[in-house]
């Protein structure tokens, strides 16, 4: 199968200021990824690793400082020295400000479907399909609503339901459920996987949140991001269930289960320090070796490259075969 979508060895160093033009902020430092027609990837990280700047470099709304975007097999950067169209749609966490407020919800769905050459005539038919698809019933009675009218899991229904007029063929998702009621999250994330499943849409769903990365891309793949840099990637099933990376481990050991009997039980992998460094003046070798319990001397000197572990699991640690057998409790 080829891939839809192929960062290759991508860099982003954001230029700080006018005086101090050289000291650059490493946002991504070589970074590879691929997602597959129809295929789901999770990139879950903590805050400040380069999630964002990795989804609109993937989007090409971002040029990247090296490396190569490729769309289906096309480096989208190459061409003219311009860039082709962006090749896919960004869904993001506030769908209140994605939502031009003076326009109803027919508006904001026939204008781009006139653009994408819906005649006028079939234009409320074919409105009303795409609210009936993406689960905003019943249609009439939304039509003449405004984004203020809507809850937010109705708003990011109807952000949804914009993003596949064009047909893209994938979707970057950047925290989409992080502002919605915990109680609506799942539907929203049902509803991804509808358009996963029926219109054949890949996705990068980006989160800080393994839980719901879980649920969204089981049947997919994970890949770990730290600092700008991919330290575990694979299956997802695989992945999370035998974490092989101390930094994921230390994530999957912290978060909240809703079972008080396993959370009570649960061991807590105490990291070194808390607060990750700072992205600007990255520490030498391994990025994690100053929060990392397991580190030893060779983990602040050589950055570990990543290796597979079996069937894509790929792991950037030196250490991963002296580590303890991982137990969640
Ligand atoms: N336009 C920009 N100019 C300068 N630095 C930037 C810019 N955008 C991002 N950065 C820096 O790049 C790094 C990565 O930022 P990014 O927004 O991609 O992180 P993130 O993983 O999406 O974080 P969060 O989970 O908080 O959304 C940060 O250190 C950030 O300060
Ligand atoms: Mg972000």
């Amino acid at each position: 199968m080829t891939e839809l979508l192929q960062l290759d060895d991508v860099q982003m160093v954001f230029e700080r200021g006018w005086i101090r033009k050289r000291r650059g902020a490493w946002a991504i430092s070589g970074v590879s990824i691929a997602i597959r027609e129809g295929e789901i990837l999770a990139l879950a990280g903590e805050s400040g690793c380069g999630k964002t700047t990795l989804g609109r470099i993937a989007l090409g709304l971002l040029r990247p400082t090296a490396g190569r975007v490729l769309y289906k097999g096309k480096d989208i950067w190459r061409e003219k020295g311009d860039g082709l169209r962006p090749t896919g749609q960004l869904v993001h966490q506030d769908s209140y400000s994605a939502l031009n407020p003076v326009r109803t919800v027919y508006q904001t769905l026939s204008a781009p479907l006139r653009r994408y050459g819906v005649p006028r005539n079939k234009l409320k038919e074919e409105v009303k399909k795409l609210l009936e698809f993406v689960g905003i019933m019943p249609p009439e009675y939304f039509l003449n609503k405004y984004p203020y009218h809507l809850s937010g899991g109705m708003r990011q229904r109807l952000v949804f339901a914009r993003s596949i007029i064009p047909k893209p063929g994938f979707i970057v998702t950047d925290e989409p459920v992080s502002m919605i009621d915990a109680s609506l999250r799942l539907s929203i994330l049902d509803l991804m996987l509808k358009l996963n499943r029926e219109l054949k849409i890949a996705f990068l769903y980006i989160t800080h949140d393994l839980a719901t990365a879980r649920y969204f891309a089981q049947k997919g793949k994970i890949a770990i991001m730290y600092l700008g840099k991919i330290v575990e990637e694979g299956q997802m099933e695989m992945v999370l269930e035998q974490p092989l990376h101390p930094y994921l481990r230390a994530l999957l050991s912290a978060a909240p289960v809703p079972d008080p009997e396993i959370a009570r039980k649960k061991k807590l992998i105490q990291l070194k320090e808390a607060e990750p460094p700072s992205a600007e003046a990255p520490p030498p070798g391994c990025r994690f070796h100053p929060r990392c319990p397991y580190a030893h001397e060779v983990c602040g000197k050589e950055e570990p490259s990543l290796r597979d572990f079996g069937e894509g699991h790929r792991v950037a640690c030196h250490f991963v075969d002296t580590l303890p057998p991982w137990r969640l409790i």
